[in-house]
């Protein structure tokens, strides 16, 4: 099979507007759904601090904001922070953005609830930089304070591999995906190419496959307790066939 490979900091080229933007308009209708199941779970309080962490162009934020709770994103894509601010100003909210790396992240029990969305998390080729990520937000939140943590299902991804995959998107616009898993499988380097009006460019990302024992055992090392586990924002049961792994965790 054919063989990928990526650079450490692959982050840098992959999340650009020219090529990637985790706003599209359907992922948007998504997002207040999204934020209201997350409200009903987590049982925070009206106008309580959240950290949105890796909030992209601010899909979650914004609903947040909206909502009256006090807000905070952070992203280290300035492309997309300036597009979040422009959307909060457009609507005259008021939220706190923050460019930085998720690993350099530096809050003292700051948040009430912290959320990593649409597979923010398992970017990073050295696991221990997953774990410091993790024992950031654990530190930013306040006692009690609870995590979203939305990722890729690692079990459903094993089961259902495929090493290429043609979706067709819209009118004159078609995705390649290919993946590639590590020997262990716990890890997968994945390139996307496509082809828009005509147009080819192509993007590689890494993920870490996290399954519901792998992200139990990363989550409890960096202090959290798992409170539940759901396998989409309707709240269905987490199994091998869907594709989501949400958890809500506790800092303890
Ligand atoms: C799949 S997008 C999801 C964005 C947003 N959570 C959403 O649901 O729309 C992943 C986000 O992670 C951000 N990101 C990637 N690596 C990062 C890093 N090392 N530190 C901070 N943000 C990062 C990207 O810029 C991008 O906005």
């Amino acid at each position: 099979m054919e063989k990928l490979s990526i650079k450490k900091d692959w982050h840098k080229f992959f999340f650009k507007n020219s090529f990637y933007n985790p706003a599209s308009p359907e992922a948007v209708k998504r997002a207040e759904k999204e934020v209201n199941f997350i409200l009903k779970k987590s049982k925070i309080k009206k106008g309580a601090a959240v950290l949105d962490l890796c909030c992209g162009p601010g899909r979650h934020s914004l609903v947040f904001a909206e909502k009256g709770f006090k807000t905070t994103g952070v992203d280290f894509s300035k492309e997309y922070l300036r597009e979040a601010e422009n959307k909060a100003k457009a609507k005259k909210l008021s939220m706190l953005l923050i460019k930085k790396d998720m690993r350099e992240i530096n809050f003292k029990e700051r948040f009430d609830l912290a959320v990593n969305l649409f597979t923010s998390f398992g970017y990073f080729i050295k696991k221990t930089d997953d774990l410091k990520t993790l024992k950031n937000l654990h530190k930013a939140l306040k006692k009690g304070g609870k995590l979203f943590l939305d990722v890729i299902n690692g079990d459903f991804i094993r089961k259902n591999y495929r090493h290429k995959h043609w979706e067709k998107i819209g009118k004159d616009y078609f995705l390649l995906e290919k993946t590639v898993l590590s020997k262990d499988k716990k890890t997968s380097l994945n390139e996307w190419t496509k082809i828009k009006n005509g147009k080819i460019s192509s993007g590689k990302f890494f993920v870490r496959l996290y399954g519901k024992r792998d992200i139990s055992e990363i989550l409890n090392k960096a202090g959290f307790k798992i409170l539940s586990f759901y396998g989409n924002f309707e709240g269905k049961k987490l199994s091998v066939d869907k594709n989501r792994l949400i958890v809500l965790a506790e800092k303890s």
